[in-house]
């Protein structure tokens, strides 16, 4: 007999206590629940309803929460299971099947605005209260632990990179998002991935330009907490771009002038610079993987970067060696002593830094 329940909460509940127990007798509601969903349990996430009528709508639901949880940097469960409570069915689907739909980002709650979706039959229909064997094949659905892999794009990078820092608080960086570009041939988690093997296909992209808005969000622990990084807003750049541009009027006529930023991150202050700006425009930044960001979008652009080219010794344990602008190594680099040695050549200091030096 099929109960039937008035509160779709009530049946969740008692399909838990019924099942949980035969999966995993360690596991509580609350570990299953999670981020707003009726709940993840292995490879699997699960949707209640008392009664579905549309399944369409109830599966683009589901693939919503799929969506959110790549975006979190969280593993994608292989299987879909939807529930209509008051019929005792349960319907099946394959997240793989629907790995466009998950790779999208959505705005919004989850459970609005789902009417209209058109996705394909579910792979099996079970009616898991009235026929023992569906029952089975149900219990054993809910016990098997595969996942579908995404794709690591813009969009969800940071969440992964969260997660990687989090299960491996050790770490770098380097670990996370090295390339084989440079002198430094580490190859992080996202092109050829061990912890997340089961989750993430490798990423492609030769380097990590794509992420360049990102770059400081992809730090380790240790690097976020000694380099103070942090994305320049956009429109941040373009209103401090008219008091540089002030400052280069008021360059005397027979003066050269160079624009020094010495901790330029991945080059957006510099974004909407002229040509010509670009021209007189000296860059630096201390942390490695923004170094070569920057090196690759201004390293043809700009009159020069610290250092122009990567040697063996410039990957410092994260960092650029030479390009610390604290340093005293900093002041005394050539090129940086010969614009301020010179009386002829205005500096006009361009820079968002995250440094305080009181003294
Ligand atoms: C607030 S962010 C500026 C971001 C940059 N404007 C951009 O658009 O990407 C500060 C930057 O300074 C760098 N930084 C921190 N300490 C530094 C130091 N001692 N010398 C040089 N750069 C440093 C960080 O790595 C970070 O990229």
């Amino acid at each position: 007999m099929i109960k039937k329940y008035n509160i779709e909460l009530e049946g969740q509940f008692d399909f838990y206590e019924s099942y949980l127990k035969l999966i995993d007798k360690n596991l509580s509601i609350d570990c299953v629940l999670s981020d707003n969903t009726d709940g993840v349990l292995n490879g699997n996430l699960l949707e209640f309803k008392l009664h579905i009528n549309d399944l369409n709508a109830v599966l683009f639901q589901a693939i919503k929460y799929l969506s959110a949880r790549r975006i979190k940097g969280k593993p994608i469960p292989a299987n879909i299971i939807l529930i209509s409570l008051n019929d005792g069915k349960a319907y099946i689907y394959n997240s793989e099947d629907y790995i466009d739909n998950i790779e999208t980002v959505y705005l919004g709650s989850a459970s609005k605005d789902n009417s209209g979706f058109i996705g394909g039959h579910p792979s099996q229909e079970l009616y898991y209260v009235e026929n023992s064997y569906d029952e089975a094949i149900l219990i054993s659905l809910l016990r098997q632990n595969k996942f579908t892999k995404i794709h690591i794009d813009e969009n969800c990078i940071v969440g992964w990179a969260s997660s990687y820092y989090k299960q491996n608080p050790e770490a770098r960086k380097s670990d996370f998002i090295g390339d084989l570009t440079g002198k430094v041939k580490i190859i992080g988690e996202i092109r050829k991935p061990d912890k997340f093997k089961d989750y993430i296909y490798p990423y492609e992209g030769a380097t990590n330009t794509k992420f360049q808005y990102l770059m400081d969000k992809l730090n380790d622990y240790m690097q976020k907490k000694n380099l103070g990084a942090f994305y320049t807003p956009k429109q941040y750049a373009k209103k401090s771009l008219e008091l540089v541009r002030e400052a280069i009027k008021r360059v005397p006529k027979d003066n050269d002038y160079i624009i020094l930023d010495r901790c330029a991150g991945t080059g957006i202050l510099e974004l909407d610079l002229t040509d010509e700006e670009k021209e007189h425009t000296v860059l630096s930044t201390i942390e490695y993987y923004e170094y070569k960001v920057l090196l690759e979008v201004l390293g043809d652009k700009v009159r020069y970067i610290i250092p122009p080219t990567e040697k063996e010794d410039t990957f410092n344990r994260g960092l650029v060696r030479g390009a610390d602008a604290l340093s005293k190594e900093y002041i005394e680099n050539p090129v940086i002593k010969k614009y301020l040695d010179n009386p002829k050549c205005t500096i006009i200091l361009f820079e968002n830094p995250p440094y305080a030096e009181s003294n």
